[in-house]
């Protein structure tokens, strides 16, 4: 289709995707037209890519030669008949079906015949868009990520239409943009807005259930490894913009309830506590969370108990070498527990503290027990809680607590992430790799959630599903067929 020389993009509508769009192609090398209903929307778009412009020549990151012939290339229009001669016309009006139906209708019958037509949807259905089309083998969505200019990934999502050359044309054309295309079906939320639901519902359970939410955003970031915590980041997208997202997910899965909205994010967004830009989120402010304070420490232990064969707790058992703690093999010890002062902490596998009549702490999963500096610990007694949380504190780790409840924090939000991505392997959204690529790219995880069950094992990620199923009686946590077909 010609694709590889820069030919001329249109893209329509001037708001904070069609911007970040129109800016990538014309760094790319391509003459841009951006195409908007309302003049208005042409100028601010216009006048707020400029600035980020300026701001990147400012900061050194971008050189004036560039940033004039960026400028040069994009041109700001309310006539969508420019898109007569372009080689790729992209779409990133209002979500209405209704509109963005009618537009690549009109479209169909302006733009050449090889002219591939590309949706950058989030939420509605691509072949739905694609029924009226003249030459429906050239359209596809193309999901961008915001914002554009700094996301990597792009969700290639073929219509059932299209040929396999627009495809191919279109994956070049966004890698030649620097960006790294998935290919996903056509199924709502895609890959990224789909498995990502649980870090959110999660957060929001835990909150739920009594935990504080710097408690909550400070273990997901410091011992689960994400860049942010959930609530806070839910505060940053905006709670009625992350609401939409669940509770259309939600009903365009005909309510299955993995994807259930949370009841707490529905009375935010009912009591306008939309995150910042409202000044009042989960979070007063627009300020991130401060890190609230670490649970009162005992005396540092001399010594340390562990089992022969160190499982789950080697890296800990490491750092309390570094430290100077005497560590003594204890064959009556079981996998994966230290004894430290007459108190047995084990690694928490699924089961509540008060189920198990072996051990006084469990310490909560992280992500790397190498790396991590805080860990979550549900204890029996506040004796229990300060001896962890003493022997923590003398190996540079600091600790919270939490509520005994089933998966604990950290544990469960991994095992319910892992549990979405492996739901989405079965039903073929995406393969597995491509599954993982997407939620490191497009929602900045630090490890696909793949990747992390198959490195936990992937019958240990079933029995913690199936046991915390068991334990809240809620079937969004019985694991997807893809764990019960063994490890
Ligand atoms: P926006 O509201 O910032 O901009 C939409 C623009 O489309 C407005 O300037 C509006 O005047 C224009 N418009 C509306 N109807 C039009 C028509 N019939 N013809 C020409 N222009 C028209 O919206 P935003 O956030 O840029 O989203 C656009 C699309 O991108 C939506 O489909 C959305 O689902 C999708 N998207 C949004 C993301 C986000 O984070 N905002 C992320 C990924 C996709």
């Amino acid at each position: 289709m010609g694709l590889e020389s820069p030919g001329m993009i249109v893209v329509i509508g001037a708001g904070t995707m069609g911007a970040g769009i129109a800016e990538i192609a014309a760094r790319a090398g391509h003459d841009v037209h951006v195409v908007d209903a309302d003049e208005s929307a042409l100028v601010r778009g216009s006048r707020t890519l400029g600035e980020r412009l300026d701001g990147l020549v400012a900061r050194g990151k971008l050189d004036e030669a560039t940033r004039a012939g960026v400028s040069t290339r994009i041109r700001w229009t309310t006539d969508l008949e420019v898109a007569a001669s372009a080689i790729l016309v992209i779409e990133a009006i209002v979500e209405k079906p209704d509109v963005k139906r009618g537009l690549f209708a009109a479209l169909g019958r302006i733009v050449r015949p090889d002219c591939l037509l590309a949706s950058n949807t989030s939420s509605l259905s691509i072949n739905a868009l694609g029924t009226d089309i003249v030459g429906p083998e050239r359209f596809l969505g193309l999901h961008f990520f915001n914002p554009v200019p700094a996301m990597k990934l792009v969700e290639l999502v073929p219509a059932s239409t299209s040929s396999l050359a627009t495809i191919e044309a279109a994956g070049n054309l966004v890698r030649m943009w620097g960006k790294q295309p998935v290919t996903v079906r056509d199924v709502p939320g895609f890959i990224v807005n789909r498995v990502a639901r649980p870090y959110y519902s999660e957060g929001f359970a835990a909150l739920e259930e009594g935990v504080a939410p710097e408690v909550i955003d400070a273990l997901l970031s410091g011992a689960g490894g994400f860049r942010m915590g959930p609530l806070a980041l839910t505060d940053l997208i905006g709670q009625d913009v992350n609401y939409a997202v669940a509770v259309s997910v939600y009903q365009s899965y005909q309510g299955r309830t993995r994807f259930r909205p949370q009841p707490t994010q529905r009375a935010l967004v009912e009591a306008g506590a939309l995150g910042r830009k409202s000044g009042r989120g989960v979070y007063a402010g627009d300020a991130a969370p401060i890190v609230p304070p670490l649970l009162e420490t005992g005396s540092s232990p001399r010594a340390i108990r562990v089992e022969p064969r160190p499982g789950v707790f080697a890296p800990l058992i490491t750092a309390a070498l570094a430290a100077g703690l005497s560590v003594i093999p204890d064959a009556s010890l079981e996998p994966d527990m230290v004894l430290v002062d007459g108190v047995t902490i084990a690694s928490g596998d699924r089961r509540r503290l008060c189920d198990r009549q072996d051990c006084d702490v469990l310490l909560d999963a992280a992500r790397n027990l190498t790396t991590a500096k805080l860990l979550g610990i549900t204890a029996s007694s506040a004796r229990a809680a300060r001896t962890a949380s003493g022997f923590l504190s003398a190996i540079g780790r600091g600790a919270f607590e939490l509520p005994d409840r089933p998966g604990q924090l950290v544990l469960r939000t991994l095992a319910q992430l892992a549990n979405a991505a492996a739901d989405a392997a079965v039903e073929e959204v995406a393969n597995a790799d491509d599954i993982d690529t997407a939620m490191v790219l497009g929602a900045n995880h630090p490890e696909g959630p793949l990747a992390w069950a198959g490195r936990t094992g992937k019958s240990r990620v079933a029995h913690a599903l199936t046991a915390i199923a068991a334990a809240t009686q809620d079937d969004i946590y019985s694991p997807s067929s893809w764990y019960r077909e063994g490890s």
